[in-house]
């Protein structure tokens, strides 16, 4: 085993490195500068100082409600007991109209579709049009982070993938909005392994289907072998990564502990630094699009981001982009124990009878064209493969764009409005 070229992969995931900076990168430092100038040349009172810049955007510090209702918009929390026992919490902007249930990926929280501001921020966008608003979170992040039999500290609390998240946390979500709205039928939105869990809950749990109007998938992630992200570089360590992840005592990725904070606080704390730093890495992840980049709220999105993961996710998805295949979980030499085969069955998504519709982004690292049509030819209801109308379109895009009003709501709002 290449040790060291393992040991640099951990480095990227755990200090956030410069690891491989790409030429694309390296071309467009120039540009980086010039356009930061542009936006502190335009877009600010000139009798600003730039101390006055490196100032915190008061939002920083508002958690998902206290922003809500800061912008004059009804919030409510909820919580409610998996089966085997995760507290997972569940944010609502309620209203009269449509229930709209919005669902984060790997790393993300319901605080995505907020903290890009009443402009830009999805949950305030679907608010708008009148639309009842619910945000999940799955087992493991930063707000579901709590269980009743194990705790955060042990190891059997991070024994789960986005397989448990599809086939546990999801459907009971999706049942306690439904309780609660007095709905028979809810409106799906994901975004990234959002959509994963998806097709994962509607393929092995096919009865789910009946209770989804229409699913819309922001970059849909279920075959991975043709990402052009650096996260690739992983999936080739895919059956020592657990095991090493494990003997170094990591169970779990990214969530918000003191050094991860202290990082925000640190490096995303002012909106040059912000970019700077903390979105290259996620451009570095999903792919580069400076335009769409929201300065006015990019100090706000890093306090809230990353919001942690299990390891066994990450390694999950490794499991996919090396193999291509759409299916659960490989145990290895397990397999046979736990499936009854030697390779781990797909998930069979020709099952997926409700509605779907996908976005795809041509500047999406994530979510590769050759995957997408893998996925969309073969799912029997699949009402529309849309791409998104700007050439660089990434896969942080979908949540964090400065345009999301312009180039995803409108056609979002078409798509679902004929489902209600
Ligand atoms: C800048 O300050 C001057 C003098 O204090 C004031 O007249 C002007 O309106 C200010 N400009 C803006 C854009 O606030
Ligand atoms: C947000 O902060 C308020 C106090 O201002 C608290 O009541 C609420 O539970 C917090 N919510 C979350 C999700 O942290
Ligand atoms: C993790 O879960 C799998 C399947 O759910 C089980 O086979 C395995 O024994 C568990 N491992 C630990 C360490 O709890
Ligand atoms: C896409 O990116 C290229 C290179 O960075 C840039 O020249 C072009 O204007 C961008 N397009 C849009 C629509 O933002």
């Amino acid at each position: 085993m290449k040790k060291t070229k393992f040991i640099g992969v951990l480095i990227f995931f755990f200090i956030y490195g410069q690891y491989d900076v790409s030429s694309k990168d390296i071309l467009n430092t120039f540009r980086i500068n010039s356009m930061l100038h542009g936006v502190l040349d335009n877009s600010i009172n000139p009798n600003d100082t730039v101390s006055d810049l490196s100032l915190q955007n008061p939002d920083d510090f508002l958690n998902i409600t206290e922003l809500i209702k800061k912008y004059n918009y009804p919030a409510e929390e909820y919580t409610l007991l998996t089966k085997d026992g995760y507290k997972l919490k569940v944010f609502r902007i309620p209203a009269d109209g449509p229930v709209v249930f919005l669902m984060h990926g790997l790393i993300c929280s319901s605080d995505d579709f907020i903290t890009p501001g009443v402009k830009a921020g999805l949950a305030f966008l679907l608010a708008q049009k009148g639309y009842d608003v619910w945000m999940g979170n799955a087992r493991g992040n930063k707000h579901s982070r709590d269980n009743i039999y194990v705790k955060p500290s042990e190891k059997e609390f991070w024994n789960f993938s986005f397989h448990e998240m599809g086939i546990i946390d999801l459907p009971a979500m999706v049942d306690f909005v439904l309780d609660k709205t007095g709905k028979d039928k809810l409106i799906y939105v994901g975004h990234s392994q959002g959509t994963t869990i998806f097709y994962i809950m509607c393929s092995l749990l096919p009865e789910y289907n009946e209770k989804i109007s229409v699913m819309v998938s922001l970059s849909a992630v279920a075959f991975m072998s043709h990402i052009r992200s650096p996260l690739r570089y992983i999936a080739p360590f895919n059956e020592e990564l657990l095991a090493i992840f494990y003997s170094l005592g990591v169970y779990e990725l990214l969530s918000e502990t003191p050094t991860i904070q202290a990082f925000q606080n640190t490096f995303c704390n002012t909106n040059p630094r912000a970019f700077t730093f903390c979105e290259k890495i996620i451009f570095f992840l999903g792919g580069f699009n400076y335009e769409q980049t929201n300065f006015e709220h990019l100090t706000v999105v890093f306090h809230h981001f990353p919001a942690g993961s299990s390891a066994k996710q990450l390694v999950h998805f490794a499991q996919l982009i090396l193999s291509g295949y759409f299916r659960q979980y490989d145990y290895g030499p397990k397999n046979y124990e736990k499936y009854g085969s030697i390779i781990p069955p797909s998930y069979p998504v020709g099952k997926i009878t409700a509605p779907v519709a996908v976005f795809y982004g041509i500047g999406d690292w994530l979510s590769e064209s050759v995957d997408v049509k893998k996925l969309t030819s073969k799912l029997p209801n699949l009402i529309e493969l849309y791409t998104v109308e700007n050439e660089n379109w990434s896969h942080f895009d979908f949540v964090y764009a400065r345009d999301i009003k312009t180039l995803i709501l409108p056609k979002l709002l078409s798509l679902i409005e004929k489902y209600v």
